[in-house]
């Protein structure tokens, strides 16, 4: 009997990956391209693609979105998305959004973010995330620097956007509005169903994310519609989605993992994908995975070591048959952490790397070949990943210098939002993009992380800058200067220390530690108020001024300061 297989089939066959070697050397991000249906030349939508699509396959009827709020479950099929997000991209039209304006979504995950974020989109317009436990003050700093014509939030949150405080914004859709103007469900349901999808050059940006750097203030990463083939890819590929599975990425979508693989990758590659609020605790955590029955986990270290070091017995309770694929980014994964989940699902864990500004995953654990724990894995097909010196020279197995990557892979961001010369700082040694973070290849082209070469700090897998918590500090009247490190804890990955030099009017208290806290708290955000504060006589600093953080880690850790530390 002869049969036809559509197109898509005999060239997902084709690069099914059971053989990395293979695909490393042929695979083509044309060959990605193809499947999901974009042709050279024509514009597209990372929207479009990722749910309208499906329901041209025929997929109208598959659930898509599941919210699980503790509570209740809401289901949400490819067709209730399309529909949802034609009237929110309707909306937007009707409030004369053009192509190219700011949309800031200022949510917890919930069924009205992913909406708002893929009607945004579709609408030509770029989704600013900003992650829902940010204060007022900082909030005000995104939506300063981001410019946007208009915010999505909710009831709670809607008093920490200061409309007088930023010129640019014309109007607040709030859920749970009692003013039917601003009401998100009002606004939507009476708008037009009609599809408005923007067709947009590849290069044109979607997506504005704030991440930290050492130094300055959060920088707004750009990425655009041309990362769509990497995010379906590298979703196949790694998190080895198939026709059938129920999916599960637990980082919140006001971080980059919770868009590229909580959003992008999930739906262009058909799933359905499982959203729900914060976990609190072990217990929430299983209950997510046994009554969604999810199949494809992606989480981070910080949370299996956190389920990890309590009770598993909590677990017995819960029946995970379902769970075929544990996967993780964000911090090294202890070998301990793979030991644990072998023992408790009897699965590996995959670990992944990549970075806000990669867009997209890098190095990867795929399914083709073994785990080694305590690795990363491997370079993904179609992406080039070398271990330098400081001249750009690549250097040979089991030598440690600076991951870096041959620039111009489809997710890699565009640029930095108003500031050319940060964007720049990452190319400046051609062909490559520079990562900051220390690693070597082994013979195999395993690739192990060793730290980061500048101060970046990472508490429970998300990224922390210490320059934006030493500023608050300094704001309080009794903190003249102050220095902020990560300092190293077995569950959270790192903690904040801070350093500070007292003012000479102030005495050193409990109570004044508790104040200066508190005002981290209130102006910047909860998690990010440090866990210790220590005062000294003086921070140390080059002859040029900058403050030496390695050093200051040095004191916590008893290491000797960094080779890579600069005395200028
Ligand atoms: C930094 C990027 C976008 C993914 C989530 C984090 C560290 C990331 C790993 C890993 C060791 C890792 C690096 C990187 N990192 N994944 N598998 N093993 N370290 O993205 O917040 O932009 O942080 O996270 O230091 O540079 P991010």
């Amino acid at each position: 009997m002869k049969m036809d297989f559509p197109q898509g089939l005999r060239l997902m066959d084709k690069f099914n990956l059971d053989d990395y070697d293979h695909a490393y050397t042929t695979f083509r991000w044309e060959d990605a391209e193809e499947e999901i249906g974009w042709k050279p030349g024509e514009r597209v939508n990372i929207a479009y693609s990722c749910i309208d699509r499906h329901v041209k396959n025929g997929r109208g009827n598959k659930i898509a979105l599941i919210y699980d709020s503790g509570d209740r479950r809401e289901f949400y099929t490819y067709r209730d998305m399309e529909n949802a997000t034609n009237r929110f991209a309707n909306v937007l039209k009707d409030c004369g959004i053009q192509k190219g304006e700011r949309i800031a979504l200022f949510m917890p995950p919930c069924p009205e973010f992913y909406i708002s974020l893929l009607g945004t989109v579709k609408a030509g317009a770029i989704a600013v995330p900003v992650h829902s436990k940010y204060m007022k003050d900082a909030v005000t700093g995104f939506l300063t620097d981001s410019e946007p014509s208009l915010a999505v939030t909710t009831g709670a949150l809607r008093a920490r956007i200061e409309t007088g405080k930023i010129p640019s914004l014309r109007k607040v859709i709030t859920t749970e509005s009692r003013d039917a103007d601003s009401d998100w469900r009002h606004l939507v349901s009476s708008a037009e169903e009609k599809p408005v999808t923007e067709w947009m050059d590849r290069r044109e940006p979607m997506l504005l994310l704030y991440t930290s750097g050492s130094t300055g203030s959060p920088k707004g990463v750009v990425h655009t519609h041309a990362g769509t083939p990497q995010y379906y890819q590298t979703g196949r590929w790694v998190l080895d989605i198939k026709e059938g599975d129920v999916y599960w990425c637990t980082a919140d979508p006001g971080w980059i993992t919770g868009i590229s693989y909580g959003v992008w990758a999930p739906f262009l590659n058909g799933a359905t994908n499982v959203v729900c609020k914060e976990i609190s605790g072990p217990q929430d955590c299983y209950k997510v995975l046994a009554k969604n029955a999810v199949t494809v986990w992606y989480t981070t270290p910080s949370l299996l070591r956190f389920l990890m070091n309590n009770d598993c017995n909590i677990l017995k309770k819960y029946r995970l048959k379902s769970l075929r694929k544990i996967l993780s980014v964000g911090e090294p994964l202890n070998p301990i952490v793979n030991r644990w989940s072998l023992k408790t699902f009897n699965l590996v864990v995959h670990d992944s790397w990549w970075m806000t500004e990669t867009g997209a995953m890098i190095i990867a654990n795929c399914s083709c070949f073994p785990v080694k724990p305590g690795s990363m894995g491997k370079p993904v097909p179609g992406v080039y990943a070398a271990i330098i010196n400081e001249d750009g020279a690549e250097l040979p197995p089991y030598e440690m210098g600076q991951l870096a990557i041959r620039s111009g892979w489809p997710a890699m961001m565009s640029g930095i939002w108003k500031v050319e010369s940060k964007y720049r700082e990452y190319f400046r040694i051609t062909p490559w993009y520079l990562t900051g973070d220390l690693a070597y290849r082994d013979r195999q082209g395993y690739f192990w992380f060793q730290g980061r070469i500048d101060d970046v700090i990472k508490i429970n897998s998300e990224r922390v800058g210490p320059f934006e918590i030493e500023s608050k500090l300094v704001e309080h009247p009794a903190v003249d200067e102050a220095g902020v490190i990560g300092k190293p804890h077995p569950m959270h990955g790192e903690i904040i220390k801070a350093f500070i030099v007292l003012n000479s009017n102030y005495t050193w208290s409990d109570r004044l530690c508790r104040e200066i806290c508190d005002s981290v708290r209130t102006k910047l955000a909860d998690r990010l108020v440090p866990c210790e504060i220590e005062v000294c006589p003086g921070l140390p600093r080059t002859r040029s001024g900058k403050l030496m953080r390695r050093v200051l880690k040095s004191w916590e850790v008893g290491l000797p300061p960094h080779d890579f530390v600069t005395t200028e």
